[in-house]
């Protein structure tokens, strides 16, 4: 199966105009599955958290997940994309998966980044794969990437690629997903933006370098730091469905739960 990231910058507030530049990205774009950057309709820079409000989307009926369900349809493909769901008074950092048949699953940000814990609520539903034909998807957010459980999580419930929307401002992240591929034999595409935004006396730059990597942990494809680009591979799905290492070692089947009782000891904060 073929998958793909989009790389680009989305401009703050402009939500149409990014959904525009998004459909103009895809046009013409043969994947099976195509993943876009986190808030990848509004931007990131809030300033406040009714700011973040006012930008949100109720899921599905919102006009983000409407004009990204009408995509999916015309391209034949499924697509991912980080959003900003508004859920009553709740507002969650999400990531949303359409396909050629609408809306399907919405997974909200686990681990906030900054000060995306005064604009958003902690993710309330943990993390889920979902068959979409081709391959099982398992969705995480930008600094998911740091906290290994994740992508574990992600494997144990079977799925075959990760998919990454991401706003990366710090350098570590598309080196660490190499290992975080590698420790869970999984695909990955992280698609990251790029651009800097200046918003209320702040500044960040965004590193760009979006990337498929292989279940293997080869980088197969990773994007420049500047440029807008299309990235679509070739992905083995059979390689993230073989945990056997050798005659003697299963990368799931090896694990010695037993002894990592801490990993799963609710911490008060
Ligand atoms: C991040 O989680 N957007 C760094």
């Amino acid at each position: 199966m073929k998958a793909g990231f989009i790389q680009f910058a989305p401009v703050f507030g402009e939500t149409e105009r990014n959904l525009l530049t998004i459909g103009l990205l895809l046009d013409g774009l043969e994947a099976d599955l195509i993943v876009l950057p986190e808030l990848c309709a509004t931007g990131y820079l809030f300033t406040s958290r009714r700011e973040a409000e006012l930008l949100g989307e109720e899921i599905p009926a919102g006009r983000t997940v409407q004009a990204l369900s009408g995509l999916a349809g015309r391209r034949g493909a499924h697509i991912v994309a980080g959003m900003i769901e508004r859920a009553g008074d709740r507002l969650y950092n999400a990531a949303v998966l359409v396909g050629p048949g609408g809306y399907i699953a919405t997974y909200r940000k686990l681990h906030l980044f900054l000060e995306e814990t005064l604009w958003f609520d902690p993710g309330d539903r943990g993390l889920a794969v979902h068959d979409i034909g081709p391959c099982r998807v398992g969705m995480m957010i930008c600094f998911d990437w740091l906290f290994p459980e994740t992508a574990r999580v992600l494997a144990l419930a079977g799925a075959d690629i990760l998919c990454h929307p991401a706003n990366l401002v710090l350098p570590f992240c598309q080196d660490a997903m190499v290992t975080r591929c590698l420790e869970n034999r999984v695909a990955a595409v992280t698609a990251n933006r790029i651009g800097t935004e200046a918003r209320g006396g702040k500044e960040l730059r965004f590193t760009g370098k979006s990337q498929l990597i292989g279940a293997d942990g080869t980088i197969l494809r990773r994007a420049g730091e500047t440029s807008a680009e299309v990235g679509v591979v070739e992905i083995e799905v059979g390689r993230s469905r073989d945990k056997a290492l050798n005659p003697y070692n299963d990368l799931l089947g090896d694990r010695r739960p037993q002894w990592y009782g801490s990993l799963v000891k609710a911490q008060e904060r």
